[in-house]
């Protein structure tokens, strides 16, 4: 068994928890994985460091029940715990191949400490065995060891939290929709167009040139400057206007926002012309009902493990890994001219974050990174 000395907190380690059918209820409660916790073999017990916030982790948990985001790290009956991206180090270790003090990047909940079971063990990392994690998806199942990834850069770690499993899903789409022809359309329109993910794939995408893709930001009044700043969009504009666009072309619909109205504002817009909708994201989390049959092509859902799929099938997944770490290494300096990075700490600030990210008070520049420790 190996052990990282580490500074003691004055409190108990801490969970923090939200009700799963009512997000506007959550709580910090005493965690029952401390720093003393007892190993089984083969375990070891990691200690949160920092992670990233971002709508994205709203929506896991809007999302948590059907798409089983709630079952990564779960607590007491009618909570959840939010999973977050971010990076922890190795407190205590009874397995032979992990050494206490090795830092990983990964999903982890937001909690001061996790135990897990690692397995698969390699210089890259290592793959969570515990048993309830065995029937979700293995993406989320995998740390990287940043002794070892060829993607990390310390400096970068704020950077790396925040986008990269944001800009994953925007490369997949990216390929999916040139894989397709952009389903005969020469314009793409992406809500919550002030997202990250949006940004990702409208930088992507503005790369291609306006005669491929015309790129089309849809954003709500407050952010349309902002968006319009980001410089990739060819045209930005607020929810309520989408009507002035014309409807004579074929489009692609790419939703990050989920919200109905928005949505069924479009396809009875472009009618036929909406060549192809797809669903990707929620940050409008709690505007998602209230639309029937809709004209147009039927609104499917972007699974993007589906399109890393087919091209692991025609690439090689190496070939997959090497054109991501182009297209990231190009992406990764672009961040540096809007985005500006707000590190907190403390139990106060993850709640203070996550009720104004909830809440729709968040601006777009910030990247929010949280320590639960002070
Ligand atoms: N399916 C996948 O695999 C996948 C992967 C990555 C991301 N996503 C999804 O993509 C979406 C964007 O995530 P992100 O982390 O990139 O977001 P983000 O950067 O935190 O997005 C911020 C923007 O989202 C909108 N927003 C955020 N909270 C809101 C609220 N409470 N009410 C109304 N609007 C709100 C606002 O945009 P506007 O004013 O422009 O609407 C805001 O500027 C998320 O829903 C995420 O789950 C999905």
């Amino acid at each position: 068994m190996t052990t990282a000395s580490h500074t003691h907190q004055a409190r108990p380690a801490l969970d923090f928890v939200v009700r799963k059918d009512d997000l506007h209820r959550y709580q910090f409660v005493e965690a029952s994985v401390h720093a003393e916790s007892p190993l089984a073999e083969g375990q070891i017990l990691i200690r949160i460091d920092q992670f990233a916030f971002t709508s994205n982790n709203v929506t896991y948990a809007a999302f948590g029940e059907t798409m089983h985001y709630w079952d990564f790290f779960p607590t007491s009956e009618g909570w959840g715990r939010i999973p977050v991206w971010g990076f922890g180090d190795v407190m205590q270790s009874r397995n032979d191949a992990i050494q206490a003090g090795q830092r990983y990047y990964g999903y982890f909940p937001m909690s001061d400490y996790v135990l897990m079971q690692p397995d698969r063990i390699n210089e890259n990392g290592f793959v969570d065995a515990a048993a309830h994690r065995q029937p979700l998806h293995p993406l989320y199942n995998q740390y990287l060891a940043t002794a070892h990834d060829p993607g990390y850069i310390a400096a970068r770690e704020n950077e790396i939290a925040l986008l990269r499993p944001l800009f994953m899903t925007s490369f997949m789409i990216d390929d999916f929709l040139d894989d397709n022809q952009f389903f005969g359309a020469g314009t793409v329109i992406l809500s919550s167009a002030s997202s990250k993910t949006a940004y990702g794939l409208a930088f992507l995408l503005a790369q291609r040139g306006l005669d491929q893709c015309e790129v089309i930001g849809l954003t709500s009044p407050a952010n349309v400057a902002f968006t319009k700043g980001l410089g990739c969009y060819h045209r930005v504009i607020a929810y309520d206007q989408i009507e002035s666009l014309s409807a004579e072309r074929p489009v692609v619909y790419v939703d990050m926002s989920g919200n109905a109205k928005v949505r069924s504002t479009l396809h009875h817009h472009f009618h036929d012309n909406m060549k192809y909708s797809c669903a990707v994201g929620g940050t409008h989390w709690d505007q998602r009902e209230g639309e029937g049959q809709l004209p147009g092509a039927r609104p499917a859902l972007f699974f993007a493990p589906a399109q890393i799929k087919k091209r692991a099938a025609e690439w090689g997944m190496a070939g997959v890994m090497s054109r991501y770490a182009a297209a990231w290494k190009k992406f990764l300096p672009s961040l540096g001219s809007w985005m500006s990075i707000i590190h907190d700490r403390g139990p106060r600030a993850v709640e203070r974050v996550y009720v104004d990210m909830l809440e729709g008070r968040s601006r777009p520049e910030q990247g929010h990174i949280l320590s639960m420790s002070e």
